[in-house]
């Protein structure tokens, strides 16, 4: 485990445009905000995202109201991935993302849907040209509601699939694909100053917060020593 990335680790993008056909396409599971849905249409020319969330999914659909590329399909992944699924011969990227309660107030025997999704995607197109990523690796096995890596590294196996983890994210292919981790591995190491950038914000916010609780403590001195 490298990089924490708020998102798509940006190396994915281009080792995966290279490992897939041209013409291939992005399925999103978890819309969020749709930050990644953006960068999918770009990198793929359209970009099909999925989100649970009633008022996320709206706010979605305001976002890309003008943009074609991005078609956004409300409800759980568990059962709306079935539609988002491109004719088998055509190529995918799957960022595999919906996991978290954000802004759902419904049941949440839902939670992490992510076993139920690989397993659709592997039975429905296991045989297809996919790129088959998953955020949040960290969680996996270590946190409530997500799946042990062995349960998911096996599911894969048992199709044929190959895995590795990268930074924050599992990424699976086919194995008759022959895809280079290695090289998925040596562009996260490229990566350094970027990923500083990538978290500038929380830096330079945490280096506000300590400016302002030195002048505190050196105020409440002051005072004492008065
Ligand atoms: C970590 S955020 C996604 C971030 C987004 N993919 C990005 O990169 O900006 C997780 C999202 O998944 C949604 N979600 C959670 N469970 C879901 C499910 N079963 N089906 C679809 N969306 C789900 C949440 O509402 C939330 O918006």
């Amino acid at each position: 485990m490298g990089y924490f990335w708020q998102g798509l680790p940006p190396y994915l993008i281009p080792w995966s445009r290279k490992v897939l056909p041209a013409g291939s396409t992005a399925v999103e599971t978890g819309t969020f905000q749709g930050d990644t849905s953006l960068l999918l249409a770009d990198a793929f020319g359209a970009c099909t995202t999925i989100e649970r969330s009633a008022s996320l999914a709206a706010a979605a659909r305001v976002r890309f109201a003008g943009d074609p590329r991005v078609t956004i399909l409300e409800g759980s992944s568990r059962t709306t991935l079935t539609k988002a699924l491109p004719p088998p011969e055509q190529g995918c990227f799957f960022w595999l993302d919906a996991h978290g309660m954000y802004d759902y107030d419904g049941e949440d025997d839902d939670e992490n849907p992510l076993l139920a999704e690989i397993s659709l995607i592997l039975q429905v197109r296991g045989d297809s040209p996919n790129v088959i990523a998953v955020d949040d690796a960290r969680g996996m096995g270590t946190q409530p509601d997500w799946p042990p890596l062995t349960e998911i590294f096996g599911l894969l196996a048992d199709h044929r699939y190959v895995g590795a983890i990268v930074d924050d994210a599992l990424v699976a292919a086919p194995k008759s694909a022959d895809v280079d981790f290695y090289a998925l591995y040596r562009a996260s190491r490229q990566v350094q100053v970027p990923a500083v950038f990538h978290i500038w914000p929380q830096v330079r916010g945490l280096v506000k917060a300590r400016v302002v609780s030195d002048r505190v403590v050196t105020s409440v001195r002051d005072r004492l020593r008065r």
